[in-house]
């Protein structure tokens, strides 16, 4: 139960959320306690990690059978896996004995789902296989036994998962956003290099970092402001809450010599958010996506990699010109960075900032759609 106090505060947090979705909306950033509180993070798994689509894989990390990524999404656990019929599932990896996670968070290959606890054995589409001396219980039936499964669809080679099975279908909200990035030819691309490393930080300052590009000049200004300058004006589209497209200019128009891009593509830098916290990253030939979990209110499991055309991942120089893009450098930046915010939201005398024009549009977006999911379409909240 929350107590009184807590109650008034998540509310009049709320309240400053739903500001957000008026026309007019405040150019001021969330108030301090949104990535401290503990009530807004308990809301926030409800209305939000259990019901969105998050980004965790490129299928090329799941290609063959037994291949797996577990992910923990806000507390929950979830392995997606290729079958032995060759079909992704997103299972729960929660043994239905007596509770023993039968994975832990990575990825790998197995061949079953074995318990470690009393060494129940699961398939790959979580049907229980074999459980020792269980044969004594009269109410226990092995064939009914099965794990859980959620959500999970691919799209062009992206792998998502919804705890919540009727979800509507990620897709149809990213083919929205399709003429703007087929000529990347997402599906023929090829991960080149991929990443899972742990931040200590509120999810939202994540996502908010990823929907502007002010930042540039401050944190990333020797590694990407040269390429994409942090004074860009940002330009977005907003197809629906899951398929938002910012774009910022690039400096100097990129080549493609593999992919046949306009003028428009050559020229900016195309980000493509699906709400809460997932981005995919066009520049070039060049392709990164990232999947940011929340694993708890200050910390953030961030998956992603590096995806290409195959003809520049046949090309020896390709490797060296890819770590120029994103990568360690422009990850550390961003984390260094976050992680040092999070630490000021706790400050005594923290209030809410003003935004730039240069960072309103993006920040304002997520911000509405925050507000969407945490309070609903209506004043009244759902
Ligand atoms: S908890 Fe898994 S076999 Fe007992
Ligand atoms: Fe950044």
């Amino acid at each position: 139960m929350l107590s009184l106090d807590n109650r008034a505060e998540l509310d009049d947090l709320l309240d400053d959320i739903r500001d957000y979705r008026s026309d007019h909306p405040p150019a001021l950033s969330l108030p301090p306690s949104a990535y401290t509180s503990p009530e807004l993070w308990q809301l926030e798994r409800e209305r939000i990690f259990s019901r969105s689509w998050m980004l965790v894989a490129h299928v090329d990390q799941i290609a063959e059978t037994g291949d797996y990524v577990a992910v923990s999404i806000a507390g929950e656990r979830i392995v997606v896996v290729r079958g032995d019929d060759g079909e992704l599932r997103a299972i729960s990896p929660i043994c239905r004995h007596r509770l023993m996670p039968l994975v832990e968070m990575g990825a790998g290959r197995i061949d079953s789902l074995t318990c470690e606890y009393h060494l129940w054995r699961y398939g790959l589409d979580g049907r229980l296989r074999g459980a020792p001396h269980m044969a004594g219980n009269k109410d226990f039936n092995a064939s009914d036994c099965r794990l859980p499964q959620v959500a999970v669809a691919t799209w062009n080679g992206l792998v998502w998962v919804n705890l919540d099975r009727d979800a509507e279908p990620i897709g149809a909200h990213l083919d929205l956003a399709h003429h703007e990035f087929v000529n990347y030819r997402l599906a023929d691309m090829v991960q080149v290099e991929s990443w899972s490393d742990e931040w200590n930080v509120n999810w939202k300052l994540v996502s908010e970092n990823g929907h502007e590009n002010y930042h540039v000049l401050g944190l990333h200004r020797k590694s990407l402001e040269p390429f994409v300058p942090g004074g860009g004006d940002l330009d977005i589209r907003e197809y629906s809450p899951w398929a938002l497209r910012l774009s910022v200019p690039f400096a100097t128009p990129l080549e493609a010599m593999s992919l046949r891009l306009n003028d428009a593509q050559k020229a900016n830098l195309s980000v493509l958010w699906t709400f809460p916290s997932s981005a995919l990253v066009a520049a070039g030939e060049r392709v990164a996506w990232f999947g940011f979990i929340p694993l708890a209110i200050d910390r953030v499991q961030v998956l992603g990699g590096v995806l290409t055309t195959p003809e520049l991942a046949a090309d020896s120089g390709a490797t060296a010109q890819t770590a120029q893009f994103t990568t360690e450098m422009v990850n550390t930046e961003d984390r260094l960075g976050l992680e040092a915010v999070q630490r000021g939201t706790s400050s005594r005398f923290a209030e809410r900032g003003h935004l730039s024009p240069k960072e309103q549009p993006g920040l304002l977006a997520f911000y509405r759609n925050l507000a969407r999911a945490l309070v609903g379409d209506q004043q009244g909240g759902r």
